[in-house]
């Protein structure tokens, strides 16, 4: 039977927007995004996610706090609370879904943090792509995975006031203020024209018309922002009924896209001034860890101060969104066994440390881990939302009311989630699914 303890809430609503920002923030958007936008061709893709972020994703982002400060409980008790036992099992799948990111995004994490520490203290390798291919697996990469983690478990053990909250409003708003530091520097640079014009004017738009791009731009939307696992579900779970949801949820994702669009102000110009631009275009997951060290020990001693400050800025952001994926876990595991928070943290950090021990070891296991995670179960999970908010659950409009008023597109709001949003993505699943599979296959040869 589980035990119903006294639930915390924020202390602040600028907090629970730190926190939510700084889960949506992260390795998203200053790696993942820059990545994904140079294997697309540029702006085709720019275009592509904006259209999936507003379109899909943010309709989704007010389902999840719908649910979440609805049912003021975890993934599993919020989905069983309103649609009943079987949909506990959704829940229990987004909980899953949670572990497996976290298992791999930490090891991610570890390259950041090693690579701002290897900045401060001996400098950038002259061999770039030599050092990734130490670093980003085998022994250095565990050590430093487990490094990262256990930070992680260290503040969730605090609480979500005293842990969550706290770290978040400090650091959140450092990482605006040197990301947009680090784009002023980006724009002196002479010769980096060519990046912006990549990044922000494809001469090619064919892609725009591929599904599987589409559908990349969808996994991309939704892992940016956190979706289709119950990460903000969790959060929203600890808001009062007084805060206004859909502001919140518009203040979100502005920032979590903010941040994206002005970290490819960053990088590309850097890569195209030093004229790497080749790099980028057979950009893999590995790319940003080669190339820009690569720029930054060309631009001399600036350089490393710069490269210092993006890695940082990468640990900053992939701490606040780790904290999010192990915080669904442990709020889940609260609430269904009645566990001290403490505890709770201690299994499920060391759970998720040795299940992440494959994808330090091996890059394509990591690799793998990413595609499923995106392609199947963060979209399927979006999928699911939308149905479960738009078919199941009474009257989520009323939960959406309190505290905002109502607005004359929630009729909209609840179509869109019954109809555009399981259509879209089944139909990009219908593609993302098999190319997944094959993809994940050819992996291991
Ligand atoms: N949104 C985070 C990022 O952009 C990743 C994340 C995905 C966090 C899913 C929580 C849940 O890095």
């Amino acid at each position: 039977m589980a035990v119903h303890q006294e639930r915390e809430h924020w202390k602040s609503r600028f907090g629970f927007l730190m926190a939510a920002v700084g889960s949506a923030v992260g390795l998203g958007n200053m790696w993942r995004f820059p990545y994904l936008t140079a294997e697309h061709g540029g702006a085709a893709f720019v275009i592509l996610y904006i259209l999936m972020s507003v379109f899909i994703a943010i309709p989704v982002l007010l389902a999840e706090m719908a649910i979440g400060r609805g049912a003021s409980r975890g993934p599993i008790q919020a989905l069983g609370f309103y649609g009943g036992r079987w949909w506990k099992c959704l829940g229990a799948v987004f909980v899953a879904a949670g572990f497996l990111i976290a298992s791999y995004y930490s090891v991610i994490a570890g390259w950041t943090l090693r690579y701002s520490l290897e900045a401060l203290f001996i400098g950038f390798p002259n061999d770039p792509v030599a050092h990734f291919g130490e670093i980003s697996s085998g022994w250095d990469a565990l050590a430093w995975h487990l490094t990262f983690m256990a930070s992680t478990m260290w503040i969730v053990g605090n609480g979500v006031t005293g842990g969550i909250e706290r770290t978040s409003v400090i650091v959140m708003p450092l990482l605006f203020l040197v990301v947009c530091g680090l784009a002023v520097y980006a724009a002196t640079l002479p010769g980096g024209d060519a990046g912006y014009a990549y990044y922000l004017s494809a001469e090619d738009y064919t892609d725009i018309f591929s599904l599987d791009v589409l559908a990349d731009a969808a996994g991309q939307a939704f892992f940016s922002l956190s979706l289709g696992m119950g990460a903000m579900l969790t959060y929203a779970s600890y808001l009062d009924r007084t805060t206004n949801l859909p502001v919140q949820a518009t203040i979100i994702a502005f920032s979590d896209f903010s941040v994206a669009l002005v970290a490819g102000l960053v990088v590309f110009p850097i890569i195209f001034a030093l004229g790497l631009s080749q790099d980028v275009s057979e950009s893999t997951l590995g790319a940003l860890f080669i190339t820009l060290p690569k720029a930054f020990l060309d631009l001399g001693v600036v350089g490393r101060a710069v490269g210092f400050l993006f890695f940082a800025t990468l640990v900053v952001g992939a701490l606040t969104s780790l904290i999010s994926l192990i915080e669904v876990v442990v709020a889940s595991t609260v609430d269904l066994t009645g566990w001290k928070r403490r505890s709770a943290t201690l299994s499920t950090g060391i759970a998720a440390a040795v299940f992440g021990i494959p994808a330090a070891i091996n890059i394509s296991i990591l690799d793998a881990m990413d595609q499923v995670a995106t392609h199947v179960l963060l979209i399927g999970g979006g999928l699911a939302l939308a149905v479960f908010t738009g078919w199941v659950m009474p009257e989520p409009e009323r939960e959406i009311a309190a505290g905002a008023g109502s607005y004359w597109w929630f009729p909209l709001w609840r179509r869109i989630l019954r109809y555009a949003v399981p259509l879209t993505l089944a139909l990009l699943m219908f593609k993302a699914v098999p190319r997944t599979v094959s993809n994940v296959l050819a992996l291991f040869p």
